[in-house]
């Protein structure tokens, strides 16, 4: 870990203090990584209690983390969690937030207007040091970048979820990124922990371009009534070797954000078949049943017995 912590100094942009706006699934998780590889982590929700829940996810993750390295020693455990609950603090304030950043991670809800109002307000507020990232899993990053100065000091950071868990990185390339902004973002990759792919800035990059129709396809088959979710799920996991299958991966993925990803490039390409947006789970966002963060979507959850027992 201390390796981790400062492996990211040999690149000319050191990075380390983040910012991490958004403090949801993504986010959090995100503070998480960059805190237990040693940065100075800031961040930011919109008011005390968001950042709360926040802070309570980030420290049952660390535990998980902790008990893995030091098994059985407790007094361990709880000096891990300190140390790295201790390089996090919380704000309620983007702009000062950013203050001494080397970089901001932004998280937020997956609305263009919105991500251009808050990097619009980081870009004034923010030194000229400070690199800006987006882990946007389905908006342009050229676009999200549209409204600041700084474009050759903008890319794309995304992550999976779990963040502590899954070992991948996704660095997005705009053509005014800079290539010592791309070493930076690619050494600080390594410095958390992840391995890292390169792409350029195309719908779902790589990952979420194959991954969301694969889940579309899966639910428009339970739809029609081919096979039960259970049974597809089933299928995928014996049968393909996958973890997860599909119907419970768009249950652990939210389908507020799965949905939201069709509808965007549905609506920027129309004549896609792959990117048609599902009945079944526009129903299922309309009532608010989201997957497991929620209790319910295509299976029901016991939140609390589903987070504690896996
Ligand atoms: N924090 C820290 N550790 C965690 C964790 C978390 N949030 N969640 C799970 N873990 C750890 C567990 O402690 C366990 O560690 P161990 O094996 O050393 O004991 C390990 O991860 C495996 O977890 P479990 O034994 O509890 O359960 P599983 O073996 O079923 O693994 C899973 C859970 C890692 C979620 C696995 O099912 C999986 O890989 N699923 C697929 C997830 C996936 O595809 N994610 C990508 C989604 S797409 C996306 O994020 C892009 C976005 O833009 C939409």
């Amino acid at each position: 870990l201390v390796k981790r912590a400062f492996s990211s100094t040999s690149c000319r942009h050191t990075i380390k203090n983040v910012t991490v706006i958004g403090g949801g699934l993504m986010g959090s998780g995100i503070a998480q990584i960059a805190a237990q590889s040693g940065n100075q982590v800031t961040l930011v929700e919109v008011n005390p209690e968001l950042l709360k829940k926040a802070e309570t996810s980030i420290v049952t993750n660390l535990s998980r983390v902790a008990k893995k390295v030091y098994k059985d020693d407790t007094a361990a455990i709880q000096k891990y969690v300190e140390e790295a609950k201790s390089r996090i603090q919380g704000s309620t304030n983007p702009s000062t937030a950013v203050s001494d950043a080397d970089l901001v991670v932004e998280a937020i809800v997956e609305n263009l207007e919105v991500k251009h109002k808050l990097f619009k307000a980081l870009d004034e507020a923010a030194p000229a040091k400070t690199l800006f990232a987006s882990n946007t899993s389905s908006l342009s990053i050229g676009e999200i970048a549209s409204v600041v100065n700084r474009k050759d000091r903008f890319g794309g950071l995304h992550f999976f979820n779990p963040v502590p868990v899954m070992k991948l990185l996704e660095i997005v390339k705009i053509p005014e990124q800079s290539e010592e902004t791309y070493q930076a973002f690619l050494a600080w990759g390594k410095s958390v922990g992840k391995t890292c792919v390169t792409c350029k800035d195309t719908p779902g990059f790589i990952v979420n371009r194959l991954l969301v129709p694969y889940l579309a396809e899966a639910i428009r088959m339970l739809e029609r009534g081919d096979a039960s979710p259970r049974d597809i799920d089933t299928a995928m996991k014996l049968g393909a070797g996958h973890p997860m299958g599909p119907v419970e991966l768009a249950d652990y993925v939210g389908h507020d954000t799965t949905n939201s990803i069709l509808e965007g490039w549905h609506k920027k390409y129309p004549d896609n078949p792959l990117f048609v947006p599902c009945d079944s789970t526009k129903e299922l966002v309309r009532q608010k049943k989201l997957g497991v963060k929620t209790g319910e979507g295509y299976y029901k959850y016991n939140n609390l017995k589903y987070w504690l027992e896996n």
